[in-house]
């Protein structure tokens, strides 16, 4: 066998070639590696995965079996969807025979959501805008402002002519070309992403038009209350039982121009949840992370006055354009030195360059004792956060979908959360901005991080630990948990039935 490598090496390597073999297969006479000894540290590293510690039942093991051979049918055909970008991978998605499993899959909780985005914009031009009193305006940077108003509202800087929107829809005559034309204002999707969004820069300028152009319709009051049912409709259909909405709890506005302030919000928000609670009784809850640029007062007041429905704070905004969470020490020590609690739960590590402010986030956050990451795209590079975050038990949200969209990777099997999955570091799936993205609920991300990031090696059992996580990594008090644990089960055991 010796001389069998010796052939394939360099002959300045030739002295070293003859000994190497020598040490690396003593074991075996013929030179084999001890396929004992393979199975065994195949296995090891398995059981370090996301979900690899976790035993599966009888009827699991199956379903298992079943996944595994849909997955490899799919990683063989072309194109794979998760080496695409997910506006053009979005329809060979919606026929993959995994993708609908994973529809029905009990999920648990969605714990990285924005308000802003948490409802299609499908729902938002058919219904919303369809709506009385309703004015429209489009603006000279390509853009368009909504506004609910009993009379037509008066010219302002970036909006000089308002029109009754059902006149001017009833005047052109298209209305199923206008409405198609008013969603492309609403979110990002294009047929040809990588032409029309070159760099990060370009794609979050779109992000933050759309942002704006959605807020007349959505902080219209009575279009919110809908609008935060509506949501949590769309998250109990893809079966997920809990929500953390990410929420800078905007002023609303009625029609005659009064404003609520942001308590208003957060009541209209409870009381939503309550009746949707009510109407729907396999839904755990939802709460709010309140989301505002350093007002870390104002949130230390919410939560002192709403404790179940405000799980604590994070900071707002594109963190590679805004300031990094050092930049506001002093404001985010402040429930330290008050002596009060105030849950953190900060964006961190939304970036692949390594090295700059957004970068080192990743370490501020977890001085500043963060509950999750969201993102922590930069972790797997921060060896000393990335042990920090494990040892104390600090899951990374992964927003698979998120990340493509806004150019941080482009072929999924590349995402650095790959290397998290592998040793099963702290984590849970969420979508960021479903419908800026065109997704809802949590399957689309569900499935670029389990066809796409975990590969062939995720199993059944990685997929039942992140939906655990999702309720073990949520902010509910002890005894919720252990409601949604047992919710949960319910669900999962009648999935596993219905598909084993
Ligand atoms: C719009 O949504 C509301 C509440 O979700 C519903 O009651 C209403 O019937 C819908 N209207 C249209 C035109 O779809
Ligand atoms: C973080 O937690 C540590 C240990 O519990 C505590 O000493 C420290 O004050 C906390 N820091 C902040 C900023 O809350
Ligand atoms: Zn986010």
């Amino acid at each position: 066998y010796c001389v069998l490598l010796m052939d394939m090496v360099t002959p300045i390597r030739r002295a070293l070639a003859t000994c190497v073999p020598l040490l690396w297969f003593v074991r075996v006479a013929d030179g084999m590696p001890d396929p004992a000894q393979r199975d065994l540290l195949t296995r090891q590293e398995t059981s370090r995965q996301t979900g690899g510690r976790v035993t599966l039942t009888a009827a699991e093991l199956k379903l298992d079996v079943q996944l595994r051979r849909l997955k490899e049918r799919e990683m063989s055909a072309a194109p794979f969807p998760p080496a695409v970008h997910f506006f053009n991978a979005k329809p060979l998605i919606q026929e993959s025979p995994v993708f609908k499993l994973l529809q029905e899959m009990p999920k648990g909780a969605a714990l990285h959501v924005h308000a802003s985005s948490l409802v299609g914009v499908d729902w938002l031009v058919k219904n919303v805008t369809y709506r009385p009193h309703c004015y429209v305006c489009f603006t000279w940077d390509n853009s368009v402002r909504f506004v609910f108003s009993d009379r037509r509202p008066f010219p302002r800087w970036d909006c000089v002519y308002w029109q009754l929107l059902e006149a001017l829809r009833a005047r052109l005559g298209d209305p199923t070309g206008f409405d198609d034309g008013l969603m492309q204002h609403l979110t990002l999707f294009t047929e040809d992403p990588d032409g029309e969004y070159p760099s990060q820069e370009v794609v979050w300028e779109k992000f933050e038009r759309a942002f704006v152009a959605a807020a007349g319709l959505i902080t219209h009051a009575p279009v919110l209350r809908d609008y935060f049912y509506k949501g949590l409709e769309e998250l109990l259909h893809d079966n997920i039982l809990y929500l953390e909405l990410r929420s800078g709890l905007s002023k609303t506005y009625e029609l005659d121009g009064a404003v609520h302030d942001k308590v208003w919000t957060l009541k209209t928000f409870r009381e939503v949840t309550r009746t949707f609670r009510a109407d729907h009784p396999d839904f755990l809850g939802a709460r709010v992370i309140v989301s505002v640029k350093a007002a870390v007062k104002e949130a230390i007041q919410l939560q002192k006055d709403f404790p179940d429905v405000v799980a604590g704070f994070d900071m707002v905004g594109r963190e590679d354009g805004g300031r990094a969470l050092w930049y506001f020490r002093e404001a985010l020590s402040l429930p330290a030195d008050l002596g009060v609690t105030l849950p953190y739960f900060f964006h961190a590590g939304e970036t692949d360059d390594e090295g700059t402010d957004v970068d080192q986030n990743i370490l501020d956050a977890l001085l500043f004792n963060t509950t999750r990451i969201g993102h922590g795209f930069a972790l797997a590079h921060h060896p000393l956060a990335k042990e920090l975050s494990r040892k104390r038990n600090v899951a990374v949200e992964l927003c698979p979908i998120s990340n493509q969209v806004l150019r941080l990777v482009s072929d999924l099997r590349n995402h650095p959360a790959a290397v998290l999955m592998s040793e099963g570091h702290p984590m849970v799936i969420s979508s960021d901005d479903p419908s800026l993205f065109g997704t809802t609920g949590l399957s689309y991300d569900f499935y670029e991080a389990f066809v796409g990031i975990g590969g062939l090696r995720a199993n059944l059992g990685t997929l039942k630990e992140l939906a655990l996580n999702s309720i073990r990594y949520s902010s509910l008090p002890a005894h919720l948990k252990d409601a949604g644990l047992v919710m949960w089960q319910k669900k999962w055991d009648a999935f596993i039935f219905n598909n084993s």
